[in-house]
């Protein structure tokens, strides 16, 4: 028996829906549009499968051919889904990989948990100038008792000094304590537990009850030095003076000694430095105190001045900062801002 084929009528909209139900999944661009144009045209309630219902009122001897074209016109538009389908998917997977990239190689970003202040890196470098000559570093303590900072010292009970409006005395009094007001009780210390011969530096916090302004702090840092030994001379004191001003301030750095008086020291001077980069243009600007030891304090600490002398010296490390880069203003070294302490390329 010869098999009939299916009504064109029937062909036609089976072509119809076809072609339709293609365009659609050719323009879907994204997997969620395939879905829609797959439900829109070969789900429930699309043509095709409208017509694959009505398969049931057709004659039963054309249901058969009939039956042949819907299913081959869904099973091309199946087809055409599936292989959509991949193709999106890979197109989606791969941005999205894209997307998702992460750079293995990339730096992660490190956030600074601080840094030194310029004031204690300075201190570091003025300490290591000495330590490169050989010279130890001491300590002695922030609260100090009254015999060092000023006995020892040969600071005699009435010196101006001593008096409450330049020294911060600490409760109870007869304890005798008191924030040091330099170094220089360092040097006692040094004289009194050390071996002879003494090269010492001791850098340091002191505190005078100064007001604070552009050029003074209350509290403040010293570099001490001391040098006790057979035959030192001025010359030697001020060779080394010299040569910290140059590594501080560059080579054409130049020191003067201006005579001056301190208990602990005779002859005493006050040393001035010089150098091309200072705020305002070259000029003399006073660095600190300096002098032969005092055969007083020699005695006081037991060193026999006949055999022994000595010099010593201290001079601000705000000071040395501020004459180094032309800072103008002390108070930017207290004030915590790291926007000025980054300047000087604080690191940890
Ligand atoms: N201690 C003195 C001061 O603070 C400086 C100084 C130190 C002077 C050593 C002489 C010797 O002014």
């Amino acid at each position: 028996m010869p098999q009939p084929d299916a009504s064109p009528e029937l062909s036609a909209r089976v072509d119809a829906a076809v072609e339709a139900a293609l365009a659609a999944i050719d323009a879907a661009s994204t997997t969620a549009e395939l879905q829609a144009a797959k439900s829109a045209h070969n789900g429930q309630g699309s043509e095709l499968a409208g017509l694959n219902a009505s398969l049931r009122d057709i004659a039963p001897e054309e249901r058969k051919a009939a039956g042949q074209t819907i299913g081959a016109g869904r099973a091309r538009v199946a087809e055409a889904i599936a292989a959509r389908q991949g193709e999106l998917a890979a197109a989606e997977e791969a941005a999205q990989l894209e997307a998702e990239r992460v750079d293995v190689t990339a730096l992660p970003r490190l956030r600074a948990p601080g840094g030194r202040h310029p004031l204690s890196m300075l201190a570091d470098e003025m300490t290591d100038v000495f330590v490169g000559m050989g010279w130890e570093v001491a300590e002695g303590p922030e609260l100090e008792h009254e015999w060092y900072n000023f006995d020892a010292l040969n600071v005699d009970p009435d010196h101006p000094a001593r008096s409450e409006s330049d020294t911060f005395y600490v409760a109870p009094a007869e304890r005798h304590l008191v924030l040091r007001t330099q170094t220089s009780p360092v040097q006692a210390r040094s004289m009194l537990t050390r071996e002879l011969p003494i090269y010492i530096v001791a850098p340091g916090r002191v505190y005078r009850t100064d007001d604070i302004d552009a050029t003074h702090l209350p509290v403040f840092t010293q570099m001490e030095g001391l040098a006790i030994d057979k035959g030192l001379t001025m010359a030697h004191l001020r060779g080394t003076l010299e040569h910290l001003a140059r590594i501080m301030f560059g080579e054409e750095a130049k020191i003067r000694l201006r005579p001056n008086y301190f208990p602990f020291t005779e002859p005493s001077a006050e040393m001035d430095v010089w150098h091309p980069g200072m705020r305002g243009g070259p000029r003399w600007v006073e660095w600190g105190g300096c002098g032969m030891v005092n055969p007083n304090v020699l005695r006081a600490t037991g060193v026999d001045p006949e055999v022994y002398s000595g010099f010593a010296f201290g001079m601000g490390v705000e000071r040395t900062l501020q004459f180094r880069y032309q800072l103008d203003d002390m108070r930017d070294m207290i004030e915590g801002d790291v926007r000025f302490t980054e300047q000087f390329g604080m690191v940890i």
